[in-house]
């Protein structure tokens, strides 16, 4: 018999089914409370709450595992690369050599972007978010695409969008970093592979030679797996009430651009390495500043410490702590800042209420030292972490309209005012 959850409500019994995942996940479908009881759950930032099953990214949050369609994080991390990742993600199997050349070949071909909008560059500020640019810009795609506002079209006319949005989008960030400098832009060279053609883009100016560094190439590649999903993260999540209305999926990724920003989310690279810089700054006392992030008056936080959902070590710090160690290595580095990392991460593992809380560092935790090493500007972090994230985002927008979930929309216990008289304007 199937397993159900019973619910007792006003001295009624209530039976829901309980739904089990392909790695033991339980949870109540409580889709018929309403209509059933008259009773809403409430679960404020959804802690508790699964908003859809799904078959992409599995996490374990206790026991630390992440894993992409069945492949741990851990083996595709030393042996794919990004675009592989990109393709598991989006058609649910790894590539072949002929389906991994035509996915290539298909997102070469689309990395110009059209030429009128260089001249919305023009417009931003040099002093502009490159966040913000690339959230507008990318929902503003949808305009030079008008076909794509229907997001049911044919397989073949949503798979263009797809290979447009992840052959543009390195295109335009990089230009937005140029932009901010003020320098002219610099356009794709096709014969380079994905991380490649970002860091030409980036960094190639007309006045001089600009040779690639293929550790810097891999590391970046490598840092762009581990962010490409996290399942129903903040931004994900957007990305899925967003095109669960039907908007199309510039807007959607745009959405989900947004959702990223925010230190609490992928922002939190960024702040990372400022934290870390006024730490290096201020002597180097790392325990003033676990005092800090203790003192409930305090509203600092250890940036790049704890998760929603770890509640063990993020496997993808592990990965990025080691990453860090072999390119600064590589690169002949040797960053003061990765030392007070280093002396941060032991000395809040060691502290009772990080233990008792069980933060953990996160992915964001040494991102930042690395963007660093590879000559990232700081505030092209949170943008490299949208790059990386623009398949899973994909991938979950994909699975929404594919399995026709219903258009997203919480409901809320009422708290405010009773009904009462208009009291005209003169009166008041
Ligand atoms: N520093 C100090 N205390 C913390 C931290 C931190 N970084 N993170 C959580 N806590 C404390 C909270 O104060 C709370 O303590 P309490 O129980 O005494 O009130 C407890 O740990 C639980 O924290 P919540 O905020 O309830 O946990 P939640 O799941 O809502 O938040 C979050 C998770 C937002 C990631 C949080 O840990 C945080 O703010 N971390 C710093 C920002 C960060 O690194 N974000 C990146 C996350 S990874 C990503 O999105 C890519």
């Amino acid at each position: 018999m199937s397993e159900t959850a019973k619910f007792i409500l006003d001295g009624e019994t209530y039976e829901f089914p309980v739904t089990t995942g392909s790695e033991n996940e339980k949870g109540i479908d409580i889709s018929k409370l309403r209509g059933q009881s008259g009773y809403v759950t409430l679960d404020p930032g959804y802690k508790n709450t699964g908003a859809t099953e799904s078959a992409i990214t599995f996490l374990d949050g206790e026991k630390g595992i992440l894993s992409y369609r069945g492949y741990s994080i851990e083996e595709l991390a030393e042996k794919s690369t990004f675009l592989e990742v990109a393709y598991l993600l989006i058609e649910g199997e790894l590539p072949n050599k002929e389906q991994l050349e035509d996915f290539n070949e298909n997102i070469r071909k689309h990395t110009l972007v059209a030429e009128d909008m260089r001249k919305f560059y023009q417009a931003f500020p040099h002093h502009a978010h490159p966040m913000g640019v690339l959230g507008s810009l990318v929902n503003s795609l949808s305009s030079f695409y008008p076909e794509s506002q229907d997001p049911n079209r044919s397989e073949d006319a949503v798979d263009l969008t797809i290979y447009r949005l992840i052959a543009k989008v390195p295109t335009l960030a990089a230009w937005s970093h140029k932009n901010a400098q003020r320098h002219p832009v610099v356009y794709p060279k096709n014969e380079l592979n994905y991380s490649e053609n970002f860091l030409q883009m980036m960094f190639s100016v007309p006045s001089e030679d600009y040779k690639i560094d293929p550790v810097v190439a891999k590391a970046l590649d490598l840092l762009f797996i581990l962010h490409a999903d996290h399942e129903q993260n903040c931004s994900a999540s957007t990305v899925r009430i967003v095109g669960s209305s039907q908007a199309n999926l510039y807007a959607s990724i745009s959405a989900g651009i947004s959702a990223l920003w925010g230190p609490l989310h992928g922002g939190a690279n960024q702040a990372v390495i400022e934290m870390l810089e006024n730490i290096k700054n201020d002597g180097g006392d790392v325990t003033k500043y676990l005092d800090k992030a203790k003192d409930k008056n305090d509203p600092f936080r250890l940036m790049g410490f704890g998760h929603r959902v770890y509640k063990n070590f993020d496997p993808r710090a592990r990965i990025i702590k080691k990453a860090c160690d072999d390119v600064l290595d590589a690169l002949g580095i040797d960053d003061p800042v990765l030392d007070i990392a280093k002396k941060l991460e032991k000395a809040a593992l060691e502290d009772q209420y990080f233990v008792d809380r069980k933060l953990y560092p996160n992915v964001d935790f040494y991102s930042g030292i690395i963007y660093r090493a590879i000559g990232i500007p700081t505030e092209m972090f949170t943008v490299m972490f949208a790059i990386g994230r623009l398949p899973g985002w994909i991938a979950q927008w994909k699975e929404m309209i594919e399995t026709k979930q219903p258009i997203g929309r919480p409901r809320q216990i009422y708290t405010g005012a009773n009904a009462r008289n208009y009291v005209e304007l003169s009166k008041r």
